[in-house]
């Protein structure tokens, strides 16, 4: 089948087209992120392959059907940028990749975590100045803390069996939780004041909806433990960024290490090294210390991308062949 293959980087190219040997699609390949400005150039493709920071809403799928793209091949996990009620009025399918490599991103989660803790990139800057002080890279024992864990699905789950190696106390809440995993991996449900008020380390592992957008906002930041380290591998929209600055400004968050922004789209995955970064925000965000942020990278190892490039092509040969289409993504 022929594919637009939207929003593509090198390590994209190389992976999908290794993927590719086994299922023999034809792969084309636009750098552009998929948006209702950008979906003309599908004309042609009865499928696209889309990533993260694509905006997939009604205008842009109407546009994609009316240039006969049938299928919605997308190489993530998480579906929150598409809006899938207009998919289906539209007769569109959506299928993604629901499980790629939990262990990229609860490790991506915990390198934020050593990074921050043990002043890693200020140490490392230091060195390179010929600097070989100690001063100010105080980090404090992972061992005995406790770590609150927000979700505990595939990537949840993976991160606890890692902070639980560190002998830290793993806590965590779900409104669908997993007691046998929990036993066997040893950390325990507790409510989410309890998880907010007793937590030493926040790492967010939730999907994005109505009912996670905001999860920290400033009521709740007022419930965190002073001096909390905030991780978030998840998405933008869990944190109000303005409350999490808040919350660094009056010292009650200690640290917070994001992968993800809630308006990273259009600045994530690009090099804006010459124009500067327009987000105030995210600007802000910036100059803090003690704020350690990476592009959305958290995925983004050898395997979850060879694991990604097989899944996408077997879903689109499973909708070529009419098969069931086992990871499709539907509106609730
Ligand atoms: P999953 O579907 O296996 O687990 C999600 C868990 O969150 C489920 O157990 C669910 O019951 C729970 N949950 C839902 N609402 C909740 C709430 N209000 N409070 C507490 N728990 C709640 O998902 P998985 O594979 O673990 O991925 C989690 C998220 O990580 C994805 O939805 C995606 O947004 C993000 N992600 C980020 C990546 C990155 O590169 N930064 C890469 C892959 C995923």
């Amino acid at each position: 089948m022929r594919i637009a293959v939207f929003d593509s980087h090198r390590y994209d190219r190389t992976a999908l087209e290794a993927a590719n040997s086994d299922y023999h699609h034809e792969l084309t390949f636009f750098e552009a992120r998929l948006t209702e400005q950008t979906a003309s150039l599908a004309q042609g493709f009865p499928a696209v392959c889309s990533f993260v920071n694509d905006h997939l809403d009604r205008a842009a799928l109407t546009s994609l059907q009316s240039h006969g793209v049938r299928l919605i091949a997308l190489r993530s996990a998480g579906y929150n940028h598409v809006d899938l009620v207009a998919a289906s009025d539209l007769g569109m399918t959506v299928a993604r990749v629901p499980e790629y490599s939990p262990h990229a991103v609860a490790e991506h989660a915990v390198a934020l975590i050593l990074g921050l803790n043990r002043k890693i990139p200020k140490a490392h800057a230091r060195v390179r100045e010929g600097n070989f002080t100690l001063d100010g890279l105080v980090g404090f024992d992972l061992f005995g803390k406790t770590v609150g864990i927000i979700g505990t699905g595939r990537i949840g789950q993976t991160f606890a069996r890692i902070m639980q190696g560190f002998g830290c106390r793993v806590i965590a809440s779900d409104p669908d939780p997993d007691p046998a995993q929990a036993a066997a991996i040893g950390y325990t449900y507790v409510d989410q004041l309890t998880l907010f008020q007793e937590s030493d380390i926040i790492s967010l592992h939730v999907p994005l909806s109505e009912k996670t957008w905001h999860l920290i906002n400033p009521a709740t930041v007022q419930l965190l433990k002073p001096g909390v380290m905030l991780i978030n591998t998840g998405r933008g929209g869990l944190i109000d960024a303005q409350s999490l600055i808040d919350g660094l400004k009056a010292n009650r968050i200690g640290a917070a290490g994001l992968d993800v922004y809630e308006e990273e789209e259009g600045i994530f995955f690009s090099d804006l090294s010459e124009g500067g970064v327009q987000d105030d925000v995210l600007a802000r965000l910036m100059t803090f210390p003690n704020v350690l942020i990476t592009a959305h990278q958290a995925f983004l190892t050898e395997e979850a991308l060879a694991n990604i490039a097989n899944t996408t092509l077997g879903n689109v040969t499973a909708f070529e062949r009419g098969e069931p289409l086992v990871n499709a993504v539907k509106a609730i």
